[in-house]
């Protein structure tokens, strides 16, 4: 059975306080068989690091792919390491969208956060536009097969997939249960083509709009092995409800 995972998105947003809160209120909140990440700005995750209770990890929202050196600006998988993260989000769609990141550098990002023994969490999904134009599958298919074929199937071992339609994201409007486990099953079985075990034991994530009140039916959808969660994972209530919708096994 897949375990699930209930991660946290701060984007650029929390402080010191939310860090206190956040850790407070999941002290004690381990459901058997799911798993709490929460992913608030590098300069908030030492703070995060020791105040996190046992169950709850820690992972930062980009990382470089380079090793080290002089690029401005940028933080590396060694220093995620350092300050005790797990896990690190590639190719979020807002780092797409604002900030450059290609398809070939998502792969990269992958790769340097693999080699570090990070477990990546990479984020998949269409426009709006793209949506309209039928062109959903041909989109992420492009963005896993980027991912493919510079790490190779086998690097899905320890990572996770988000899918996150961009029109869902921060809009208040998620994709129905049945679009979202659409494009899940679509996911899944692209990577089952190259590897079946692989396929069949990786996480993922729904994100997109999840709220309290849309995750139960969301999370309770076969190839749904989890949320995003950015907006309400900034709510210690609406995050801890959010993650006690999730039942192992979907
Ligand atoms: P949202 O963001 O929950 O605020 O829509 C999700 C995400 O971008 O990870």
């Amino acid at each position: 059975m897949r375990r699930m995972i209930i991660a946290g998105n701060w984007k650029m947003n929390g402080d010191r306080d939310l860090v206190r809160r956040i850790a407070e209120r999941c002290s004690g909140a381990g459901v058997d068989g799911v798993d709490l990440l929460v992913c608030p700005p590098f300069p908030l995750l030492p703070a995060m690091a020791e105040q996190a209770p046992a169950g709850v990890a820690l992972g930062a929202q980009d990382v470089s792919e380079y090793a080290s050196g002089a690029y401005t600006g940028e933080v590396s998988t060694a220093m995620l390491v350092e300050a005790g993260c797990r896990y690190v989000l590639v190719g979020h769609s807002e780092r797409r969208a604002l900030f450059g990141d290609s398809n070939s550098r998502v792969a990269a990002k992958f790769a340097a956060a693999k080699g570090a023994g990070l477990i990546p969490v990479l984020c998949v999904g269409e426009t709006l536009e793209e949506r309209d134009a039928d062109r959903t599958e041909t989109v992420v298919a492009e963005q896993l097969d980027a991912v493919f074929d510079a790490c190779g199937a086998d690097a899905f071992r320890e990572a996770v997939i988000a899918y996150e339609p961009v029109w869902a994201i921060g809009t208040g409007r998620n994709a129905t249960p049945e679009q979202a486990q659409a494009v899940h099953a679509f996911i899944r079985k692209r990577v089952a083509d190259r590897d079946a075990g692989v396929a069949d034991s990786l996480p993922i994530l729904y994100g997109g709009s999840m709220k309290p009140d849309n995750a139960e039916t969301l999370l309770s959808c076969p190839d749904v092995d989890g949320g995003l969660i950015g907006g309400a994972s900034l709510d210690p209530e609406a995050f801890l409800a959010i993650h006690a919708c999730a039942r192992p096994g979907g």
